[in-house]
């Protein structure tokens, strides 16, 4: 894991949207596309923020681009304000020239007794794009990423889980309050993940610190599944100084 620690979120934010621009750009001068695994969350909005700046005044193109978001609660509607799709819109497929059919996020209102086969043709439809370019991450204080909450190991693949209570609780406010909050997701796996060519982790922010160690140097468990990231030989981790203060 190569850890570059930032004075803020904002410049941090800067140098993530510079490096998925150089991707974008590098892979349209060959003519093909990029594939970017995108997560939602608190932690990439002012790279998407970049992004629709960069757009707007530098004239970056998504022509190219294709998307594959980590994860949907399940159950929700994809015209509710909480769902990821509402806030993928919302933050960025609204703002830039990206065709919406190149645009892929879990269902959260697929029939329970047809999930399986949703999640092994969303898995199937990331192989067929050649694999995952570059994925975005964030980490929850469980230690999860994406939604693979503990215990989750490097071969999960895409799946309907069961969210911790802790990630529950952190999503309360957003849904004005616990009970509203779903109990379940669908999420793109661990070994989904690993399966990245890069690997783009961001954190800011003290309440993030702790599990930013432990991703770091932590025993590679399943207990915290950001530590299986310490197996891929791609990741950098962009963090701020609130995030990087209790790093051994
Ligand atoms: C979001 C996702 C989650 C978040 C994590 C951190 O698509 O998969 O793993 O990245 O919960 O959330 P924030 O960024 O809100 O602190």
């Amino acid at each position: 894991l190569y850890t570059n620690v930032y004075a803020d979120a904002e410049s941090a934010s800067k140098k993530v949207a510079q490096d998925i621009a150089d991707l974008i750009r590098s892979k349209a001068e060959k003519g093909e596309n990029a594939v970017l695994g995108l997560a939602t969350g608190s932690s990439p909005l002012k790279v998407y923020a970049e992004l629709v700046r960069m757009h707007k005044e530098e004239g970056l193109s998504f022509k190219n681009v294709i998307t594959f978001n980590l994860d949907e609660y399940y159950p929700m509607d994809p015209s509710s304000e909480h769902s990821y799709v509402y806030f993928m819109k919302k933050n960025l497929f609204d703002h830039v020239d990206i065709n919406m059919e190149n645009v892929n996020i879990p269902s959260g209102t697929i029939r329970r007794k047809e999930i399986e086969e949703y999640c092994a043709t969303y898995e199937a439809k990331i192989k067929l794009h050649g694999g995952v370019d570059l994925q975005l991450l964030g980490i929850g204080r469980t230690g999860h990423i994406g939604f693979n909450e503990p215990p989750s190991n490097e071969k999960t693949l895409t799946r309907m889980v069961t969210l911790d209570p802790i990630t529950r609780k952190d999503a309360a406010p957003g849904f004005g309050g616990l009970e509203n909050v779903p109990t379940e997701a669908v999420t793109m796996g661990v070994g989904s993940i690993l399966n990245a060519k890069k690997v783009i982790m961001m954190a800011w922010g003290e309440s993030k610190a702790a599990i930013v160690n432990e991703m770091m140097n932590g025993e590679v468990s399943g207990q915290v599944p950001a530590t299986y990231l310490q197996l891929h030989n791609n990741v950098a981790v962009f963090l701020d100084e609130g995030a990087a203060k209790e790093l051994k």
